[in-house]
Order: C-alpha cells, then sequence, then structure tokens
C-alpha cells in the first residue's frame, strides 16, 4: 500500500528537486502540498508550490499555510534560492486553484480521514505543523510520523549552532518536538553526506525528457551555493527527506532525545540531540546521521525515467 503524504515545503531549489523526486514515487500518495514562509515570503512557496505540481502533471491539493514563524519575524535566504525562490528556473504560471483551507486544516482534515496513517514531510520551517498541534491537539495521536529536513547533531548552515529550518522558527520546532508524534530528523549529519558531485549529476540529468533542463538548473544551482561553503558538490537537502520516506534504508539512523533551544542568545535553533543519553530521557526522534549516496543517485536515476 501506497504511503499517504502531506508535503509541508518553502520551495526554495532543493524543495523543487524533492518534489520532483517524491512526485515521482509509486510508494507515495501525496493527499497535498502546504507552503510556508521560509526560503522566501509564503506568496512566492506558494506560487512555486502551484507552479510545480502543475509543471510535473499532476492536480494535487496545494494549500496556503503561515507566513512567517509563531513569535518571531521571518528571516529568508534568498541569496540561496534567489529572489524567485527557483534561481534561474522560470515556470509556466500554474493553472491550479489555490484550496480555500489553510495548511493546519488539510493537515488535520487528512489525519483523520487516513485513521492514523499519514506521514508528513516538511522541508520548511515548522510554524505550519506546529500551528496544527495549536489549534488541533489531538493531532498528535492521529499522525503516524513525520520525516523533516532539519536540524543537526553537530553543525550548523544559518549560524554556527543551527540549521536553517529549525532557526527560523524554533518555538515551532520545539512544539513538534514535544508533541509525541513520532520523528524522523533528517538534518545536515546525513545531507552533508549525501553530496553529488558534477560528473554524477550530469549521469542523472543527461537524458532528453520534459522536466530534465529544470531539474539540470535546480542541481546546478545547489552546486553554486555548495561551492560558497567550500563544499565539492550538491546538496539537495530536503530531496534526502523525501527520499528517506520513499525507500527508510537510503538513512542510517538512532533513536534519540532531541530538544529545541529557544532562549540562547548564540544557540538559538540548535537541535540538542542527547547523543550518550546524559538526560535518561526516552528518544522522541530517529536522527539521520549517515546515508546510501548510492542509493540516493540511483534513485535521482530512476525519477529521471518516470518524467518521459
Ligand atoms: C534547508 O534550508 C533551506 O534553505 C533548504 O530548502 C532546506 O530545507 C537546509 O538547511
Ligand atoms: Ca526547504
Amino acid at each position: 500500500m501506497k504511503i499517504p503524504v502531506i508535503i509541508d515545503t518553502d520551495p526554495g531549489v532543493d524543495d523543487a528537486i524533492a518534489l520532483f523526486l517524491a512526485f515521482s514515487s509509486d510508494k507515495l500518495d501525496i493527499k497535498a502540498i502546504t507552503s510556508v514562509g521560509g526560503n522566501i515570503p509564503l506568496c512566492k512557496t506558494t506560487k512555486n508550490a502551484l507552479d510545480l505540481v502543475d509543471y510535473i502533471g499532476k492536480n494535487t491539493i496545494v494549500s496556503k499555510g503561515a507566513e512567517g514563524p509563531i513569535l518571531r519575524k521571518l528571516e529568508t535566504a534568498e541569496w540561496v534560492h534567489g529572489e524567485s525562490g527557483l534561481a534561474s528556473v522560470v515556470l509556466p504560471e500554474s493553472n491550479i486553484k489555490l484550496q480555500e483551507k489553510s495548511a493546519w486544516d488539510v493537515m488535520y482534515d487528512e489525519a483523520v480521514k487516513q485513521e492514523g496513517k499519514l506521514n508528513i514531510i516538511t522541508l520548511g520551517p515548522l510554524t505550519n505543523v506546529a500551528m496544527a498541534l495549536i489549534k488541533y491537539p489531538d493531532l498528535k495521536d492521529k499522525v503516524e510520523k513525520i520525516t523533516m529536513m532539519g536540524g543537526a547533531c553537530y553543525i550548523g548552515n544559518t549560524t554556527p549552532a543551527a540549521e536553517f529550518n529549525i532557526y527560523v522558527d524554533a518555538e515551532a520546532a520545539d512544539i513538534v518536538f514535544k508533541s509525541g508524534i513520532p520523528i524522523t530528523m533528517v538534518g545536515l549529519d546525513a545531507t552533508h553526506k549525501s553530496c553529488i558531485y558534477e560528473n554524477e549529476i550530469t549521469e542523472i540529468v543527461n537524458v532528453n525528457n520534459r522536466v530534465s533542463q529544470v531539474v539540470k538548473e535546480l542541481f546546478q544551482s545547489c552546486l553554486r551555493v555548495c561551492k560558497y561553503f567550500n563544499l565539492d558538490g550538491a546538496i539537495v537537502h530536503d530531496a534526502l527527506a523525501v527520499a528517506a520516506v520513499i525507500d527508510p534504508s537510503i538513512i542510517y539512523k538512532e533513536d534519540h532525545y532531541v530538544t529545541i533551544e529557544t532562549k540562547g542568545e548564540l544557540t538559538y535553533g540548535k537541535t540538542v540531540v542527547d547523543i550518550y543519553n546524559v538526560t535518561k530521557n526516552k528518544a522522541n526522534a530517529e536522527v539521520a546521521l549517515g546515508v546510501d549516496r548510492e542509493k540516493f543517485i540511483e534513485m535521482f536515476k530512476g525519477m529521471m525515467k518516470v518524467y518521459v
């Protein structure tokens, strides 16, 4: 049976590649795409979500979520994703009509409908999921799992301590990690091991199909950003979270107790992972620490075959 999923996202270059991957999979039954303010403001993430779904050739529900964090001002990342959010890629205007219900209502209604089987994949700040949990406290017992791109045990990419998606709305992340919903945290520890090198990208995109030019530009944009961090190859963070739902064996993970720093002057937004269980608290998340890079690359090659 396919896994019913909602993908909550702030597209975003790597979000876009993640959506191409998700829609190519016969393992996922994508019930809705929900947008959140993150990499760029909400009006643009919503437009990009609509345009991407239409371009991919689907008619999936797209619903709008939160403009910005629960308590703070939104900090965006145009320097990574470009003004539009999709770097140099310009997609045709979507014909899909935006869903009237908000992201949190869509999440709750779908969770009820799926009777405990709904999986939520988050590729942006956790604001929408936190809003859903605030509005519907019983949601915590209705979601099978949240697989998130976010956090890290050891490094940060927005501050020395924090990863972007958690940093943007740490209060939301705190609510989600305390909710009791099973979490798989696909953070920088794993995504930085999933680098796809230039020759491998060439192999992936060196096919002539209806999406190859767009996918190529998206990968090239990831390559450019990684060069800035002195990293060789492209890191497509969000796609690894999607890949981990399609095939859980693609990541190596350990169970840990994770808390979110919301007060620290230098450490706001850090995912504090109790690797040695010094707190003796029960694990609340599976934390991805490694990746099967070959499988990840093969998954992308398979994706390109689907878009004929
Ligand atoms: C995350 O931050 C965003 O810029 C990317 O889309 C990804 O979700 C990586 O830290
Ligand atoms: Ca993202």
